[in-house]
């Protein structure tokens, strides 16, 4: 067997169900031991975030950190400056004070603690019956006033707002062309709306946990395709099925 790339997102698919946490993460270093895979976390959380929860769950280290949507990639987790060039492409037509000040006339929108406020997101909590009638009325108005954002809501409760490359998925075309990976020796794993970039980019392989919220069920729904797969189990359990789906482990 060839190395791959595996890439997954944290909270409610690698994290969430501790013994298939441990099993999965045993198999993982293995890999990486014996065929020269190479582990990635791609999450929502900012740096302060990820950490609590690296040492809370006994985390594997990972090769490389996506963290906050897509927006910071960090060559390893004891870096706490992010990779400038990935930074750099997504400066290019962001304004964060614009996007702020936009979504500050919408008394449904409220602001997520200050750890979550990064250079390339803002993040508010929204509920789901707001949500309907907020993100595209928010989403024209920022538009008007020349913005070229990328809203995601995520879990029935989380608003985005990311520079148009502010993506899960652009982040690990980033890394997996640095590294050299095939797209079809690369696997992502996720299971709400922030982790749609990872299966909508490129052509790896994606897992959606047996616990996926609804928003991404209706993406898959809608997207079907044999590179995707749709497990049973919930969380890490998920992830095991569908690496054995895929002839990733055997
Ligand atoms: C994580 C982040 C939060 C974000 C959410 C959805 O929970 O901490 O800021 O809104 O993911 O992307
Ligand atoms: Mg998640």
């Amino acid at each position: 067997m060839t190395a791959f790339l595996f890439v997954t997102d944290l909270d409610h698919t690698f994290v969430g169900d501790d013994n298939a946490l441990g099993e999965l993460q045993q198999r993982l270093s293995q890999q990486r031991q014996e065929q020269g895979a190479k582990i990635v976390y791609a999450t929502g959380r900012s740096l302060t975030l990820y950490h609590e929860l690296k040492a809370e769950k006994h985390l594997i280290d990972p090769d490389a950190l996506i963290t906050a949507v897509g927006t910071e990639i960090y060559e390893d987790d004891s870096k706490d400056v992010p990779d400038s060039t990935w930074s750099e492409k997504l400066s290019q037509g962001w304004n964060r004070e614009l996007a702020v000040a936009t979504a500050a006339h919408y008394s449904d929108l409220v602001p997520q603690e200050e750890s979550e406020q990064r250079p390339f997101k803002a993040s508010y909590y929204l509920s789901e019956e707001a949500a309907v009638e907020v993100v595209p009325r928010l989403e024209a108005q920022l538009q008007e006033r020349g913005l070229d954002v990328r809203l995601i809501y995520s879990g029935g409760k989380d608003l985005d707002i990311l520079p148009r490359l502010g993506n899960k998925g652009l982040a690990v075309e980033f890394l997996r062309q640095q590294w050299g990976f095939d797209g079809t020796r690369t696997v992502v794993c996720g299971d709400s709306g922030n982790d749609i970039g990872l299966f909508s980019v490129g052509e790896s392989r994606g897992i959606i946990v047996g616990n996926a919220r609804p928003e991404l069920r209706q993406w898959y729904d809608a997207n079907a395709s044999d590179r995707h797969y749709l497990a049973q189990a919930h969380c890490a359990g998920g992830i095991l099925e569908g690496l054995q789906h895929f002839g990733f482990l055997q």
